[in-house]
């Protein structure tokens, strides 16, 4: 990474001069201007990767400048600098995007720890651009996402039983990825040419889902009015994809085994033996084994069914994976509905519209959630998000509040419990901090990780609260 550009936008040169020369010394390439016009033209001119700006113009008032800035370069860290007391103001601007606050007068090592932090969750921020790129290359397999081990297993298990006749049973928890792996292992196979066919165990009640499989002869029963075509018939040569089998009632169960075991059937209300080459692929999000055991699923059928066990991991068992997720979402809402106001994706220019993206403490909060509805309910969380968010940048205002409580709550280890008649936000911080430092024992870097902040940043608010010395604080509050 080449060397971090800095803007400098205040009105007063002194204080300009002072952070240039001290900064400067950090390694930061430099950049000063003396007011609000001034400051957005150097931005567009040098594209800078932070931004530490007085609050206190003269003419164009800094909130204002913020706003613009976020406005054209939603990704450059703005770090607001207001004067001591101006608490209100400093929360206006964080909500205007600002990336933090430091308040005059303050030393310069202050200011340095909180530049280090943003820096840091830039390359954060370019880390994801990088990941979209691996994304592109290694790992994705047929349209399937992941790099967790357990993910990877799962690719070579498809990729070695694709192309066999074999019986696959897919299980997996709701939103897993069960019917994109069935429909993997269908192109991947010699019969990809041939038809996929998917039948929900489920939605159906017994005698209409026995049609819908073997089909039915006219006046099989009443109502059937002509002769109809099953499912296992249309998919001959091809992949039967029979989804939620665990749902099947025994009587089916029975005639599903006699297909499996004989490779022929008769149309309800038949007599003529249909022969099928027809490859099943299972899949349900119960435990079978169980339901076998329990005595609801057929044990020869669970033996037929069970050939291949393919078993798709929980999402908060490969949280790894939740980035790149996240990217190959972002790119597909991208293409299908880009941003109006957006941003070419980093490394290239889109094709047409913008690129979303994704705020770092977003991608945190996504990070800490425990998925229970998996992949699926992390594909819709996005798009109602890619909705939501001015800009094409995703930040974590776009997100549900049950994903901010579980990170708030159960995902960090501790709750915040804020008195009822609320704290500002020094106060809240202070008490967050507080409260960090009590659930890691005094640990600095477990408390910084509890605080998703970076080891610095906290040192910083040690600092700025004194509490540096209290490793170990005996009365938190
Ligand atoms: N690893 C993955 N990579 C990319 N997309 C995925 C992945 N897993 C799931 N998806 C997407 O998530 C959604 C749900 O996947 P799918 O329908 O295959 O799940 P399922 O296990 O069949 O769920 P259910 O049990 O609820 O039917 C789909 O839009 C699918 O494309
Ligand atoms: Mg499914």
């Amino acid at each position: 990474m080449g060397m971090a550009r800095l803007l400098i936008i205040d009105d007063e040169k002194n204080m300009r001069w002072a952070l240039s020369r001290a900064l400067r010394s950090e390694g930061l390439e430099i950049f000063t201007a003396g007011s609000g016009p001034e400051g957005l033209a150097l931005l567009r001119e040098e594209k800078p990767d932070l931004v530490l700006l007085d609050l206190k113009l003269p003419g164009l008032d800094g909130l204002s400048v913020l706003r613009q800035i976020k406005a054209e370069m939603p990704l450059v860290a703005v770090i607001i600098m207001t004067a001591y007391g101006s608490i209100e103001t400093a929360v206006e601007a964080i909500k205007a995007g600002a990336y933090d606050y430091i308040t005059k007068p303050f030393d310069l090592e202050a200011v340095k720890l909180v530049l280090a932090r943003a820096l840091e969750n830039q390359s954060l921020t370019k880390e994801v651009a990088y990941l979209r790129r691996e994304l592109e290359t290694r790992y994705s397999f047929q349209n399937i996402v992941g790099k967790s081990a357990k993910m990877r297993q799962v690719f070579d298990l498809i990729e070695r039983v694709a192309d066999s006749q074999a019986t696959v049973l897919i299980q997996g928890e709701s939103g897993t990825g069960k019917e994109l792996v069935a429909r993997a292992l269908h192109y991947l196979s010699g019969r990809r040419t041939g038809p996929f066919i998917a039948v929900s165990c489920a939605a159906l009640p017994e005698t209409l889902l026995e049609s819908e499989l073997f089909g039915h002869e006219k006046g099989a029963f009443t109502g059937a009015l002509t002769r109809r075509i099953g499912r296992f018939e249309m998919a001959n040569g091809g992949t039967l994809f029979l989804d939620e089998v665990g749902e099947l009632t025994p009587a089916v169960q029975v005639k599903l085994l006699r297909v499996l075991q004989e490779r022929s059937f008769e149309r309800l209300g038949g007599t003529e033996r249909i022969m099928v080459d027809v490859r099943i692929i299972a899949a349900t999000n119960r435990n079978l084994e169980q339901a076998m055991r329990e005595g609801r699923f057929r044990q020869d059928l669970y033996y037929r069914l069970n050939v291949v066990p393919i078993t798709l991991p929980p999402l908060r068992e490969r949280k790894e994976d939740i980035p790149l997720l996240v990217q190959h979402f972002l790119a597909k809402f991208s293409r299908t509905n880009p941003p109006s106001n957006g941003l070419a994706p980093p490394g290239g220019a889109a094709p047409s519209g913008g690129h979303f993206q994704i705020a770092p403490a977003a991608l945190a909060a996504l990070m800490n959630y425990s998925w229970p509805g998996n992949v699926r309910e992390l594909e819709n969380v996005l798009e109602r998000a890619c909705l939501l968010c001015s800009g094409g940048v995703i930040t974590r205002e776009c997100l549900p509040a049950e994903i901010l409580a579980a990170e708030e709550g159960g995902g960090s280890g501790f709750t915040l419990d804020i008195p009822e008649e609320g704290l500002d936000l020094e106060e809240l911080e202070k008490h967050l901090i507080l409260k960090a430092l009590e659930k890691s024992g005094g640990n600095q870097s477990q408390a910084a990780r509890l605080l998703h902040l970076s080891r610095y940043a906290l040192l910083y608010r040690l600092e700025k609260y004194g509490l540096k010395k209290t490793e170990k604080p005996d009365s938190p509050m």
